[in-house]
């Protein structure tokens, strides 16, 4: 046996043990500059219901650099037998019978677990609606266990739409499993972050604290965790326009963390980072959305090359 696999599709953060991002992350670490060709003759197909910059790239290059091959649809909406009415469940029975994995993201909670059901190969969840984001989730982790050192002991902060940000929920699952974390939600009222995270953690002895003003917190944290405010997800116009420019995070506001504290972000961002924080050393969103192709390139081979 390669590596020690526990799961074969990827749908959510908790699936995950600490043992299992481990070795997720030194397959990630032994990917040198030249990566293996180890998926030569392997096919993955990017299934995808909603926009995508990152995440599909990273995993169509990703499994391109380790040999294999891609097919893909960016507007599965439109472009795939959806539009003529065809049911997820039918897409993915078909399509899993022509290729090795499936990397999908759809626009429904529970999308990638109904997938699972019926697919013969492995699903990999890249975003269910506001349900969940657990790729993007590992490579959050592994940037801070790459920018900071170590995991244990981190004081987070999420910043923005928690209700709707599916990769606030997939890190807060992921991370609450390491040792003394704590986290600080910061959110408009409306935007809090959903209550299955806060039994989660109350239930797990992780402490947090929930507030409205990013100055509350700012010069207490070692992560700084940013997000967008997800217009599409409202339904009602109106309270998007009264949330939207909710956080604004300045060069003078970053100046004021602690040394050695990092702004994360999965981006797209609109304009809750301004651009001059970019040139910053804790900036470090563009680090990670790079660590996203090799932690996925680990993730492909975790899937594919193990012995199920
Ligand atoms: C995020 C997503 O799709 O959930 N983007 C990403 O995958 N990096 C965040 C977002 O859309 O705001």
């Amino acid at each position: 046996m390669r590596y020690n696999v526990i799961v074969l599709h990827i749908l959510k953060s908790a699936q995950f043990d600490k043992e299992c991002i481990d070795t997720i992350f030194s397959i990630t670490d032994s990917l040198a500059e030249t990566a293996p060709q180890v998926l030569a003759g392997k096919i993955l197909a990017s299934l995808f219901y909603e926009p995508s910059t990152r995440t599909r790239f990273s995993f169509e290059s990703g499994m391109i650099r380790l040999g294999g091959n891609v097919i893909a649809t960016e507007n599965a909406k439109e472009f795939s037998s959806a539009f003529k009415g065809e049911t997820l469940e039918d897409s993915v029975r078909v399509l899993s019978q022509y290729v090795d994995v499936i990397v999908l993201r759809h626009y429904e909670e529970g999308a990638a677990v109904r997938a699972s059901v019926i697919s013969s190969v492995p699903i990999i969840n890249a975003g269910d609606g506001v349900g969940e984001h657990p790729t993007q989730a590992l490579l959050d982790l592994y940037t801070i266990q790459k920018k900071r050192g170590a995991i244990d002991g981190s004081r987070i902060a999420f910043v923005g739409d928690l209700k709707h940000g599916r990769t606030v929920r997939s890190l807060a699952y992921l991370i609450a499993k390491y040792k003394d974390i704590s986290i600080h939600f910061v959110s408009p009222k409306e935007l809090r972050v959903r209550e299955d995270i806060r039994v989660y953690l109350d239930q797990n002895g992780v402490t947090y604290t929930e507030c409205e003003h990013i100055n509350e917190i700012i010069g207490h944290v070692d992560v700084l965790y940013m997000t967008r405010i997800q217009k599409e997800r409202f339904t009602v116009e109106e309270t998007y326009g009264s949330v939207k420019d909710a956080y604004q995070l300045t060069a003078t506001l970053a100046h004021s963390m602690m040394p050695g504290a990092i702004v994360m972000h999965p981006l797209p961002r609109v304009d809750e980072i301004l651009p001059e924080v970019d040139m910053l050393p804790q900036a470090a969103y563009f680090d990670q959305a790079a660590y996203g192709q090799k932690v996925r390139m680990a993730l492909l081979m975790y899937v594919l090359t193990s012995e199920q």
